[in-house]
């Protein structure tokens, strides 16, 4: 199936985030405080491109001069539509790889080559299945040897390649902690080949692929930093927001063990390659009135001035002109006269983005307000990535817009089945069979099935083992009955609910299936249906690979299409977006701040816990043992305490969106 976001050139023009941050970026190119050449691309995709076209250009410059080319090669998320381009040349262009002889950095310690979570088996599928490469000259780690041979093998695999003359190209990612190949902190700048512990950061992140922190295996054997300093040209690549602080300090900050990629500023011929999210807090593109003039937009003033306030640990009003003069910000007293026209301008600004009315204060004039007033009674959807994110990101804007009366849809857009416990479903599937047995006399179907089902959810799965369909299906209608009860408790009718199942979701795995036009139907006919005044969705952009992009990106096609085929109740359609369980907006993006009162606060949390199966066993939960309410509820509370700071008035907790013009 073609992966639909690809073929679908008008996609960036939604990106209404991506442009604001495009804007800022196109405002300085100046790179002062960066020590290693950082070049940023509008998507993962065009840098994707870029960097197969060079491995491309060096593998026919040997070529064409009779060498072998010799390639350092990384796994993970970050290099993975390189690869693809890459199998792309290959297929469409020509591009051989019969000259070609690979290294790659490292893979899982112990590890069977065959496991799918193992770095022989990505390459496989990514890569040398599908393209020329002699079988030969493929060298990845191998996680399975005896722990007595490590040493001997570590010392062959950096012989190896200098016996082939080194590495022409090195492509690397880079690990939340820093780590290049997996040279977690502490990895001297002459390390080679080596075993080593992973880091507990580094554990978190691969828990998703594996189905669980504890399922990681506990090291790694890796190339060192000393062995991809000997590469003759390196190009790294870092995409999505949650790469952003390490990729500062890696370029920004001092060169420290602490954060091993930090060593690569003394290498002489190599860059980042980074998208605009992984780019955004490099000082050129978060502070750039650090770096040079600025073009002052009214973001980019709300933004230095939010900054300023943090700096000075003051709030908007009390700033003044040696404050802005202090810290840079001398140009503005230029434009607007003095600190005071500055301060009063961004105070307003802020304080119209805060509302009791999500969906508009009927008869109330709302020329300063977020939402427009008419039509009183609005008809909203919600959409909701998996059965939760309603209530967990905007549960207190959703129990208001039920109690002011407008017409609440909300819609749950993929199943969620993969996030529920065994135990979870073991628990009501007995439930059911002994109501049965014990209230009408036994029912053989349903004990036969039940004890197989059982059997399944006790046995111990095999490495990549996918639920029985039956058991898939009893973890969805789980989550479909909590969120009926969540919506319940908020007074959302069952009518109202849609359960959308989208199936690009329905693997049954972690890993998903590419969005395709049905995924987008479903979404249009929903759409087409309600006709919704004001849709809420996830706006998760930056999230590299996640369901939540994924869902957005759905229903920004969908929005888009429904746009070009001229229907008329798309132009009173307004698109909010709210953050996931996981981050929130930065404050200077904020454009509603709908306040929660202790009371509501605790009435989210209700709802919140009707995702009883979310509670304690999700799988996916990462080193953060906070559970979903609690997660939601610092986060709020630290929305409203920033706010607070900036001089605004003080509220228990905030829910905060950003508005999406399709
Ligand atoms: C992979 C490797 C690691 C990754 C890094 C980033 O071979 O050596 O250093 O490059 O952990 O991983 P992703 O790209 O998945 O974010």
């Amino acid at each position: 199936m073609k992966n639909i976001l690809e073929t679908n050139p008008s996609l960036k023009k939604y990106r209404r985030t991506f442009r604001k941050a495009k804007d800022d970026f196109e405002l300085s190119q100046l790179t002062r405080e960066e020590h290693i050449p950082v070049e940023i691309h509008e998507t993962q995709e065009e840098g994707c491109k870029v960097v197969a076209a060079e491995i491309a250009a060096l593998i026919r410059e040997k070529q064409a001069s009779g060498e072998n080319c010799v390639l350092g090669l990384a796994t993970g998320n970050s290099p993975v539509k390189v690869y693809k381009e890459l199998v792309r040349l290959h297929k469409e262009e020509g591009l051989s790889f019969a000259n070609v002889i690979t290294f790659n950095l490292d893979e899982y310690y112990p590890m069977v080559k065959s496991s799918v979570n193992s770095y022989n088996h990505y390459m496989n599928e990514v890569l040398f299945k599908h393209v020329d490469v002699k079988p030969e000259n493929v060298h990845v780690p191998d996680g399975s040897i005896g722990r007595d041979e490590i040493k001997a093998y570590c010392k062959s695999y950096e012989k190896k390649i200098d016996e082939v003359g080194g590495l022409d190209l090195q492509l690397l990612g880079i690990g939340r902690t820093g780590h290049i190949g997996f040279n977690e902190p502490g990895s001297h700048s002459n390390s080679y080949t080596r075993i080593i512990a992973l880091d507990d950061i580094t554990i978190d992140d691969a828990a998703e692929d594996f189905g669980g922190v504890n399922n990681v295996p506990k090291g790694a054997i890796t190339m060192g930093v000393g062995s991809i300093f000997k590469a003759r040209r390196i190009v790294l690549l870092a995409w999505g927001s949650n790469k952003a602080s390490i990729v500062r300090k890696a370029v920004e900050g001092r060169i420290s063990e602490d954060v091993p990629a930090s060593f690569l500023q003394r290498h002489e011929n190599i860059k980042f390659v980074v998208d605009i999210y992984a780019a955004g807090e490099l000082t050129r593109v978060k502070t750039p009135w650090k770096v040079g003039s600025c073009d002052w937009t009214p973001n980019l003033v709300r933004r230095a001035i939010i900054d300023l306030c943090e700096k000075t640990d003051k709030s908007v009003l009390k700033l003044t002109d040696k404050d802005y003069n202090d810290h840079g910000l001398g140009e503005l007293l230029v434009l607007y006269k003095s600190a005071y026209d500055v301060n009063i301008r961004v105070f307003n600004d802020l304080q119209h983005t805060i509302t009791g009315w999500p969906g508009g204060k009927p008869e109330a004039d709302d020329t300063y307000r977020p939402e427009r007033r008419e039509p009183a009674q609005k008809r909203v959807i919600v959409f909701s990535p998996h059965p939760d994110d309603d209530v967990i990101s905007m549960g207190g804007t959703l129990k208001r817009l039920v109690d002011q009366k407008h017409d609440v849809h909300v819609a749950y857009q993929v199943s969620g089945n993969i996030a529920v416990g065994d135990e979870d479903v073991l628990r009501y599937l007995s439930f059911f069979k002994r109501f049965f047995q014990e209230q009408y006399k036994g029912d053989k179907v349903v004990e036969k099935n039940y004890n197989r089902l059982k059997e399944f959810l006790q046995r111990e799965k095999e490495d990549g083992e996918v639920d029985l369909p039956e058991i898939l299906k009893a973890k969805g209608l789980l989550r479909q009955e909590e969120a009926k009860s969540a919506c319940r408790y908020v007074g959302i009718e069952k009518s109202q609910l849609h359960f959308l199942n989208l199936p690009f979701y329905e693997t049954g795995k972690v890993k998903k299936n590419l969005l395709s036009q049905v995924d987008v139907d479903i979404i249009k006919e929903l759409l087409r249906e309600v006709k919704p005044h004001q849709i809420y969705a996830a706006g998760d952009l930056a999230d590299p690979h996640g369901t939540h992009k994924v869902c957005l990106e759905a229903l920004f096609l969908a929005l888009d299409q429904i746009k070009e085929e001229g229907d008329a109740w798309l132009n009173d359609c307004w698109v909010w977006m709210y953050r996931g369980a996981w981050q929130e907006w930065p404050i200077d993006e904020i454009e509603m701040a709908v306040p929660l009162s202790p009371e509501e606060l605790r009435q989210k949390r209700n709802a919140i816990l009707r995702h009883q199966s979310q509670m304690e066993s999700a799988p996916f939960m990462g080193g953060d043992s906070r559970v979903f309410w609690q997660r939601a509820e610092d986060r709020n509370k630290e929305t409203a305490r920033r706010y607070n700071k900036l001089g605004m008035a003080e509220y228990e907790a905030i829910e905060a969106f950003v508005r999406y013009i399709p």
